[in-house]
């Protein structure tokens, strides 16, 4: 592991850290909520998270590229760009229902070497650099072992867009009708670290971004699952389909949403 990988590495971690705590001292207080279309809001909290998060990298790696869901990409000089969602769960975070996570990654030359993503209410933070495995706290974590669709626990999430939302429903009630249980937490970024640490055995989605899915998608990959399209072919970090799993469920899953 290089001494940059290191730095980038400890300054995500802090700056996960310092944003969720913004998140809880914020939790449930009078904050201004805006709307960025008729169910997708942005919160006062939203951009002081982002703020705090891109001033801590800008001071310390001032010529990278940054990527936020808030702001207008920044540019910079060198091959290093760090993409960020300050909320992820912002419906969640502005009715206070407690499920909503801090996700940071950091890619060099177009691929993603680190990724942080941090549960403020759970004070759980999983973290992975590539071929590093990955992390919760202090300890590793495997994808699990669950191969039959009829034993799995699975989630998904439902796009702002009310076209795409629909499409999702269908593939819902196909899945719903195939495996033990589906969740609909409302934070894709944590939905793949459950998938990570074994809590969910698969997850799908259309429609999300690259802030929603490059750290998460790192940390399951470095914990032994797989993160493609529906049809199982390569999805980079876009996010328009994806498809996540612990690998023994990739093709059943695939199936099922084909
Ligand atoms: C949203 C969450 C949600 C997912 C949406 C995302 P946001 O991100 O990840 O779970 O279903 O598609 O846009 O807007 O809370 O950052
Ligand atoms: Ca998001
Ligand atoms: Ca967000």
């Amino acid at each position: 592991m290089s001494s940059q990988a290191e730095t980038a590495l400890t300054v995500a971690k802090r700056a996960a850290l310092q944003a969720g705590s913004l998140l809880l001292d914020f939790l449930k207080t009078d904050f201004q909520v805006s709307k960025k279309g008729p169910t997708n809001l942005v919160t006062e909290i939203d951009l002081r998270a982002e703020a705090m998060i891109i001033e801590l990298i800008e001071r310390h790696f001032p010529d990278h590229s940054v990527l936020s869901e808030e702001r207008d990409e920044k540019v910079g000089t060198a091959a290093y760009r760090w993409i960020i969602d300050p909320i992820d769960g912002t419906t969640n975070y502005a009715h206070g229902y407690p499920c909503f996570c801090v996700s940071i990654a950091q890619e060099i030359e177009g691929l993603v070497q680190l990724g942080v993503v941090y549960d403020p209410i759970a004070n759980e933070l999983f973290w992975a650099e590539r071929n590093q495995g990955a992390h919760l706290n202090d300890g590793p974590i495997r994808v699990s072992e669950v191969g039959e669709p009829i034993e799995s626990l699975v989630a998904t999430g439902f796009p702002y867009d009310p076209e795409e939302r629909d499409r999702n429903l269908e593939l819902f009630a196909r899945v719903t009708r195939n495996v033990r249980g589906v969740r609909r937490d409302g934070s894709a970024a944590l939905d793949l670290c459950y998938v990570a640490c074994g809590r969910f055995d698969g997850f799908w989605e259309i429609s999300l971004n690259p802030w929603d899915v490059a750290a998460g998608q790192l940390i399951i990959e470095e914990a032994g699952g797989r993160v493609t399209r529906f049809d199982q072919s390569p999805c980079g970090i876009e996010g328009s389909e994806v498809l996540a799993s612990n690998g023994k469920m990739h093709g059943a899953l695939s199936e099922l949403l084909s």
